[in-house]
């Protein structure tokens, strides 16, 4: 289970993540969506401490970080709570120079110290899982963005994270190419996988989240099961952000 309490993150003075509560469960997936600045990115980075909350807490199954305005956490405590999660960019940010399998084995090698050999058969394990086993060996460069951001969901999901963290996963991505992303995510969360995404797009967000939650200037503004959110949002405010995203998947 991974538990928000109370989350709230200040940049200077102005405060972007204003006391966000949320739960999600085991194998459950939940997808954040809001307009531009509602603060999604930055919640999903309190999630795995890329940005130290100001206030609040941070649980993910039995590890638990509390956070105090002033106060640095140490960085032990980071690192384990950071170990628990695997996080998957909207510009994939594989590393050019190294292959499709190196990219997936690099942290298990460097931060992990797995056996060399163990490594690459999880990585290998894992590209076959992504439909990209047959470009193991091949550079970024040469991938297409569908491709490298299946890559990049296999080199997220290397260590075994208990939650998969995904910002904008296709939003980067021509609609054909998203599609695959799509595939692989809906496939990930068939398995049961635990992940947090923010998204515009509707179609990821409504085939593969069981819950979505409305964020709008840092705040929750609704949440709920995505059957319901979709279809019969209670809020206005809610309704018309739908709305709009309805349209835009419509051109
Ligand atoms: N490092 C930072 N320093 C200062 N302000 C920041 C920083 N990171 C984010 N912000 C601000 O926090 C707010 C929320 O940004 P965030 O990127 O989390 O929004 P978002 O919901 O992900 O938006 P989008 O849909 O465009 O990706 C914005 O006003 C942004 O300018
Ligand atoms: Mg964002």
């Amino acid at each position: 289970m991974i538990r928000l309490s109370n989350i709230e993150k200040r940049f200077g003075d102005v405060t972007v993540l204003k006391g966000v509560t949320l739960t999600v469960a085991e194998g459950r997936v939940t997808a954040l969506i809001g307009p531009s600045g509602g603060g999604k990115s930055t919640l999903l980075r309190c999630i795995n401490l890329l940005e130290v909350p100001t206030s609040g807490s941070v649980r993910i199954g039995e590890e638990e970080l509390t956070f105090h305005p002033g106060s640095k956490p140490n960085w032990p405590d980071v690192r384990r709570l950071r170990s628990q999660t695997g996080m998957v960019f909207q510009n994939f940010q594989l590393f050019p120079h190294r292959t499709a399998v190196e990219n997936v084995m690099e942290g298990l090698v460097t931060v992990q110290k797995w056996p060399f050999g163990k490594a690459q058969e999880r990585a290998m394990t894992l590209l076959q899982k992504v439909g990209m086993a047959h470009k193991a060996d091949a550079w970024p460069a040469t991938l297409s963005g569908g491709q490298q951001q299946r890559v990049a969901i296999a080199r997220a999901l290397a260590p075994f994270p208990r939650v998969l963290l995904c910002d904008e996963p296709t939003s980067a991505l021509d609609p054909e190419l998203s599609d695959e992303v799509v595939d692989v995510l809906g496939k990930l969360a068939e398995e049961g996988t635990t992940m947090v995404m923010a998204t515009h797009d509707l179609r990821l967000a409504s085939k593969i989240a069981h819950e979505v939650v409305f964020l709008e200037s840092g705040q929750v503004v609704e949440n709920g099961a995505s059957r319901d959110l979709f279809s019969r949002p209670t809020r206005e405010r809610t309704k018309r952000f739908i709305a709009t995203l309805t349209q835009q998947g419509q051109h």
